[in-house]
């Protein structure tokens, strides 16, 4: 740590101690059987899931802004989509996007079974393309796609982003790859991801440890989403 940075005594350390990661994780409430069942198909499987304690906090951000309609790019075997589709609620709508037709098959059984379908478009395809085709706009858009894209997303969601909405983007920190030296080019990209979304003046950004999440701001109302 330099100097400088160990003279900030607002800073949180030592939050991720794994005591307190299992801590934490063995306190989140048990999944139904089927978010339960794709859990250890994921683990077994090497399909990599946001995963509980992360689920739950896209959960929380979609009800506490009310969103409706989510765009998801990256969407594997429909586990974020599951929790999506389950906070959207009734009447709310959550896109599905993966490259991989066997993990959308997948997906579509998970879904049926978990009692989502109507609230899910499924689209087997590259993600980017889709979201530069669409025509509506979204009030999520989540990035869970090859990271070596990260930098493309932020073009193309930005304008697919409703004003006060919230774009949402896995894994930034690259389990502190992008800390190390010689940075391969995926680490590239997500560097360049994160200078993008936090010098981006339509975007208020701030990095939860696991997810990132920015708030675009409401042109008329901007300081009201910063506060
Ligand atoms: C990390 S997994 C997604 C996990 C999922 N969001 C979850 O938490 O349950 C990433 C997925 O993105 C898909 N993918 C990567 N790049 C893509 C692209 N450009 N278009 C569509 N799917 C893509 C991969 O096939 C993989 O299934």
């Amino acid at each position: 740590m330099t100097e400088q940075l160990a003279k900030d005594h607002w800073r949180v350390g030592g939050n991720t101690v794994p005591e307190v990661e299992d801590y934490l994780y063995a306190m989140l409430p048990a999944r139904d059987e089927v978010l339960a069942e794709m859990e250890v198909y994921a683990g077994k499987n090497d399909v990599a899931i946001v995963g509980p304690a992360v689920a739950r906090v896209l959960h929380q951000l979609a009800t506490i802004s009310g969103a409706k309609k989510i765009f998801e790019m990256g969407s594997a075997i429909g586990y974020s989509t599951i929790w999506w589709a389950r906070a959207v609620g009734e009447g709310g709508r959550v896109v599905y996007t993966d490259g991989d037709p066997k993990r959308a098959e997948k997906a579509r059984r998970y879904f049926d079974r978990a009692g989502v379908s109507r609230r899910i478009t499924v689209r087997v395809g590259d993600a980017l393309e889709f979201l530069s085709e669409e025509k509506e706009t979204y009030d999520i858009i989540f990035n869970d796609v090859d990271k070596i894209d990260y930098p493309r997303v932020f073009r193309l969601a930005l304008p697919r982003l409703k004003s006060g909405g919230l774009f949402i983007t896995d894994n930034v920190l690259w389990s502190g790859r992008v800390t190390k030296p010689n940075p391969d080019a995926t680490t590239k990209a997500i560097l360049e991801f994160n200078q993008l979304i936090y010098a981006s003046p339509d975007l208020f950004t701030t990095n939860l440890a696991h997810p990132r999440w920015s708030f675009r701001l409401r042109e008329e109302v901007g300081d009201r989403v910063v506060g």
